[in-house]
C-alpha cells in the first residue's frame, strides 16, 4: 500500500471529451486508483458540453479509456471501482446557469470536500470558468489546473492569469508543464543536490557547455490547426525547454518548497541575455519540415499536411543558443533544439566538461578530453557518464579512450513502472504541493524571452528553413554550434 495519503475531492475535468482528458487525464486518474493512490471518496466529474446522453459519453471515455490504458494493465476490479467514481455532466462552459448541477453535486459530496477544477480547454474561456466557478459559490477553498499554452505572448499570458486571479490566488493555482511530471525531470533536482560529486562542479569553472534537445518523431497530422498558430518556439520553447533550462542552471534551493524551487527557476529566466537583431542569424534557427522519410515510409512535408495552408511560415523546429547573464554561468553557453519529423524521438540533456587545465597526453587526443554527463529523459530514461581511459593491451601505451558509467533506469529498477508525467501531476494537485506546477513570473518572464524572438523574427521577414521530414533539422543548426568549434552529441 501507498506510502503517502491523499485526501478525498471532487475532481472536476472540463473538456472531458476532448484529446487530452481521454489520452492522457483518465488514464492517469485510472492509474492512481490502480495504485491506490486515490482517496476512496474521491468522485470525478467529466464536463463536457457536447450533445449525447450521459451514458453515451461515458461509454465513450470508457472504450477510450481501455484504449489508452492498453488491455495488459487494465484490471477488471480497478475499472469497476473507477467507472464507479466518475459521472457526466453536460455544462456549457460559459453559461452560468449551468454550473448549479456542479454545485449540487459538489453540496452532495459534502463541504469539507475539496474541488479540484482541471480546464483542459483553450485558455481563452479559463477566466469565464473560473467566474461561473464562483457565481456557483464553488470558488472557496477549490484549486485550478490550467492546462499549457497559457495565452501565446506576455500580454495574452497576463490576460489569462489576471483574469484567474480575480478568482483564484496564486497558492491554490496549479499550471501545468507536463515535463515537470516526468520522473528523469524530477531527477535532476536529486542528481545536482544530492550528489556533492556534481554540485561543486556545476559552473563555469568546469563545464564548457551544455545542449539540450526534445526531438519528435512525428508530425504535425492532427493537429495542424492549433499547432500553425503556435509554432515550436511557442509550443516547445517557451515551456519544455526553458523549464529543463531552469533545472539546470539553477542555484540550490534553500529547501524543497515550492517557492523556494521556484524562486530560483525564475532568477534565471530573467538573466537570460536577450538575443539582438544580429544574433538572430547567428544563434538562431526556425526550420520548418518538408516531404521526408520517417520510418522507411515516404511522408508529407509541414505544408502537405491536412487541412494545411499552404502559405504558412509557422515554425516547426528551433535550435538556439542560449546565454545566462550570472557568476555561474558567464561563457558558458546553452544550446537547446527542438523539432518535429526527426529521425527519433528523444529528449536528452548532455553536460560538457571542461578540458583538464594541464593536458599531458598525446597532442592529437586532445580533442576527445572532456567528460560529458548525459542525461537521457526519454525513452531509455537514464545517466551515463562518459570518463577517460586509457585502452587496454601491451601495444597501446597511453592511449585514451572514452568510455561511459551507465545508469539504465528501466534496468536498474526494473520491477518499478515509470509513471506517466500526468499521473505524478494530478497527484500533487490532489496533496496540494505546487513544486512542480509553473508560478504566474516564470511563464512571464519565459514570454517575455520569447516574445522578442518572435518580433525579431516577424520584423526580419526571413522564411523557416526546410528540413527533409526525418532529419536532424535544418544544415544552419549544424553551422549553430560548429561556428563556436562544437558539435551536437552523438554527431546527430
Ligand atoms: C506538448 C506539445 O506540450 O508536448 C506537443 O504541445 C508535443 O506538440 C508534446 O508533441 C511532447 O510531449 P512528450 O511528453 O511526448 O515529449
Amino acid at each position: 500500500m501507498p506510502s503517502i495519503t491523499v485526501e478525498p475531492c471532487t475532481f472536476a475535468l472540463f473538456g472531458a471529451l476532448g484529446d487530452l482528458a481521454l489520452r492522457k487525464l483518465f488514464p492517469a486518474l485510472y492509474q492512481l486508483d490502480g495504485a491506490g493512490l486515490l482517496h476512496d471518496d474521491t468522485r470525478i466529474l467529466a464536463l463536457a458540453r457536447e450533445p449525447g446522453s450521459d451514458q453515451q459519453h461515458l461509454s465513450f471515455i470508457e472504450a477510450q479509456l481501455r484504449k489508452y490504458v492498453g488491455a495488459k494493465e487494465i484490471d477488471a476490479a480497478v475499472l469497476e471501482r473507477f467507472l464507479a467514481r466518475l459521472t457526466y455532466l453536460h455544462v456549457d462552459f460559459l453559461k452560468a446557469e449551468d454550473y448549479l448541477a456542479l454545485a449540487e453535486l459538489a453540496e452532495l459530496a459534502g463541504r469539507e470536500q475539496r474541488l479540484i477544477a482541471y480546464f483542459a480547454t483553450p485558455a481563452a474561456v479559463y477566466g469565464a470558468i473560473c467566474e461561473n466557478l464562483s457565481k456557483a459559490g464553488l470558488a472557496e477553498n477549490t484549486r485550478v489546473v490550467l492546462e499549457k499554452p497559457i495565452g501565446s505572448d506576455l500580454e495574452s499570458s497576463r490576460k489569462v492569469n489576471d483574469a484567474v486571479a480575480q478568482f483564484f490566488p496564486e497558492n491554490r493555482i496549479y499550471r501545468i508543464d507536463h515535463y515537470l511530471g516526468k520522473e528523469t525531470v524530477q531527477n535532476l533536482i536529486a542528481l545536482r543536490f544530492a550528489n556533492s560529486l556534481f554540485e561543486t562542479q556545476w559552473n563555469q569553472n568546469y563545464i564548457s557547455h551544455v545542449e539540450i534537445t526534445v526531438a519528435e518523431k512525428v508530425g504535425i497530422e492532427g493537429r495542424w490547426g492549433y499547432f500553425d498558430k503556435a509554432g515550436q518556439l511557442r509550443d516547445m520553447i517557451q515551456n519544455h525547454l526553458l523549464q529543463l533550462l531552469c533545472l539546470i542552471a539553477m542555484d540550490p534551493p534553500a529547501d524543497l518548497s515550492a517557492d523556494s524551487i521556484r524562486d530560483e527557476k525564475v532568477k534565471v529566466l530573467k538573466a537570460l541575455a536577450p538575443i539582438s537583431p544580429e544574433g538572430l542569424t547567428t544563434q538562431v534557427v526556425r526550420g520548418q519540415y518538408i516531404a521526408g522519410h520517417s520510418e522507411g515510409k515516404a511522408v508529407p512535408g509541414y505544408l502537405e499536411e491536412e487541412n494545411s495552408n499552404t502559405q504558412s511560415d509557422t515554425e516547426t523546429f528551433v535550435a538556439l543558443r542560449a546565454d545566462i547573464r550570472n557568476w555561474r554561468w558567464a561563457g558558458v553557453p546553452f544550446y537547446l533544439r527542438t523539432g518535429k519529423r526527426m529521425p527519433q524521438k528523444l529528449s536528452q540533456i548532455v553536460i560538457h566538461f571542461k578540458e583538464p587545465s594541464h593536458y599531458i597526453f598525446a597532442p592529437e587526443q586532445r580533442l576527445q578530453i572532456s567528460n560529458k554527463l548525459i542525461i537521457r529523459l526519454q525513452p531509455d530514461e537514464g545517466i551515463s557518464l562518459r570518463v577517460m581511459t586509457k585502452e587496454q593491451g601491451l601495444d597501446k601505451g597511453m592511449q585514451l579512450r572514452s568510455g561511459p558509467l551507465q545508469l539504465n533506469f528501466s534496468d536498474t529498477y526494473r520491477s518499478a513502472r515509470i509513471p506517466d508525467a500526468y499521473e505524478r501531476l494530478l497527484l500533487e494537485v490532489m496533496r496540494g504541493n505546487q513544486n512542480l506546477f509553473v508560478r504566474k513570473d516564470e511563464i512571464e518572464a519565459a514570454w517575455k524571452w520569447c516574445d522578442q524572438l518572435i518580433a525579431g523574427w516577424k520584423k526580419s521577414g526571413d522564411a523557416p528553413k526546410p528540413y527533409a521530414a526525418g532529419s536532424w533539422g535544418p544544415m544552419s543548426s549544424i553551422a549553430l554550434i560548429t561556428r563556436d568549434g562544437r558539435s551536437w552529441y552523438g554527431d546527430i
